[in-house]
């Protein structure tokens, strides 16, 4: 059903080449326009502040109640936060340059959340936040599957989406079997079915019909490399600089609630793998954590050890990747101490799993922790544990 949309967001490498020709589907629904506020009486009350937001493109957005998407709810959390309501101009479809100009540059609504935050996709006319969030392509099979590097596909039959960077990445290998599918969706029922071994898409809409419909049955590991990954903010016209400066004033103290809307939803958000062309580090944006290359030797050799280990660990490591490394760092490397969660069994020792129990159902949100409790199961949580387990460090100094 969304395979235009998303096509069209696969905008780093695909939408000024291949796609150029091809007509994107606009449908504008409705254009909830609110007059701008004129000083009519009432001087104090901030006029609300306007997202254009595609209406049937969940995981992102969506006006269903009480399931708006997690680009709707980080703009909620933006405008809340702003001391402003939230109103919505639904337009069917997904950021491609179109859209945006008959949207956001036509005055329809202040802000677009989502959108990539790439030089070429429509600057100098839309400008960005900070960076919110890394969206792009991600490996999925079974929890049990080594997938740390393109090699890992050897010999494997890979479901890839036609006309992605997934399968002009794998064009050149003949020793993987490509098997080409329309949109995420169908590559996730050719996983189901047992078609293919691993599926080779679209990182949100996996994780979200992972957690949706497949009961978190599949792993799914973010790649990074050119077209693979790619930063992702809040874009505005031109004009609109002052708004974009006070959004950016706000989005640090959000930090932790946008972490937890994307665990929400399923969307994966976390330390990649490298892969493909090996760009330098682009970590997760937010928060202390240290490029993934630091204090790991070897990346490409990392992953040896837990792979042999029991399953909950990487199931562990796979939801602590996807959340917690945003502020703990990937694989729990953190330079910091106060937050390097490998000193936990000699910080606490015995009361280790009591503390880590207490902190993560509850937070410590004065300082900066949040309270994780409704956003996983205990037996996710417990996942998260098994895996803080194998990495304790245990060397001798204090
Ligand atoms: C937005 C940033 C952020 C995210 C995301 C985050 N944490 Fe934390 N966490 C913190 C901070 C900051 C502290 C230290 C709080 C303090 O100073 O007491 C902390 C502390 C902890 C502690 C206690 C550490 C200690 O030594 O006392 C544990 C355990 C922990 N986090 C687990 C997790 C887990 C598991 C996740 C993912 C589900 C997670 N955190 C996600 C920011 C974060």
């Amino acid at each position: 059903m969304s395979a235009s949309r998303i096509k069209s967001n696969e905008v780093p490498s695909s939408a000024r080449s291949a796609r150029s020709g091809k007509a994107i589907r606009t449908v504008l629904l409705s254009a909830t326009l609110l007059s701008p506020a004129f000083p009519a009486g009432a001087e104090e009350a901030k006029p609300p502040l306007r997202l254009c937001a595609d209406p049937t493109n969940l995981p992102f957005s969506s006006d269903e109640p009480g399931k708006p998407g997690l680009y709707l709810e980080i703009g909620q959390a933006v405008a809340e936060k702003l001391g402003r309501t939230v109103s919505y101009n639904w337009y069917k479809s997904y950021f491609g340059k179109r859209t945006v100009r008959e949207t956001l540059l036509s005055k329809q609504c202040d802000a677009m959340v989502g959108l990539p935050l790439i030089e070429d996709f429509m600057g100098p006319a839309v400008i960005f936040s900070k960076p919110i969030a890394h969206e792009g392509y991600a490996l999925v099979g079974a929890k049990d599957r080594k997938l740390a590097g393109i090699d890992d596909l050897r010999g494997l039959r890979v479901a890839v989406q036609y006309q992605s960077t997934p399968q002009n990445l794998l064009a050149m290998r003949d020793d993987i079997q490509k098997v080409t599918v329309l949109s995420p969706e169908e590559g996730m029922t050719a996983l189901e079915q047992g078609k293919v071994d691993i599926a080779f898409i679209w990182a949100p809409v996996a994780g979200w019909l992972n957690k949706t419909s497949y009961g978190d049955k599949y792993q799914i590991v973010s790649t990074e490399g050119d077209g693979l990954l790619w930063a992702t903010a809040i874009g505005f016209a031109k004009p609109s600089g002052a708004l974009r400066d006070e959004v950016d004033g706000v989005l640090p103290s959000l930090q932790p609630e946008i972490s937890a809307l994307f665990a929400k939803y399923g969307v994966p958000n976390g330390a990649p793998v490298k892969f493909g062309q090996m760009v330098p580090a682009t970590t997760s944006s937010v928060g202390a954590s240290e490029p993934v290359t630091v204090g790991q030797a070897t990346a490409a050799e990392k992953p040896v050890q837990t792979a042999a280990a029991a399953g909950d660990v990487n199931a562990g490591r796979e939801v602590f990747n996807g959340t917690c490394a945003h502020c703990h760092g990937p694989d729990a490397v953190q330079a910091e101490r106060k937050i390097d969660l490998r000193l936990l069994k000699k910080r606490y020792a015995d009361d280790m799993e009591s503390t880590f129990w207490k902190t993560v159902h509850d937070g410590r949100p004065a300082k900066g922790m949040p309270a994780w409790k409704d956003v996983f199961s205990d037996d996710e949580l417990g996942n998260v544990y098994a895996y803080l387990q194998s990495v304790q460090d245990t060397g001798g100094s204090n």
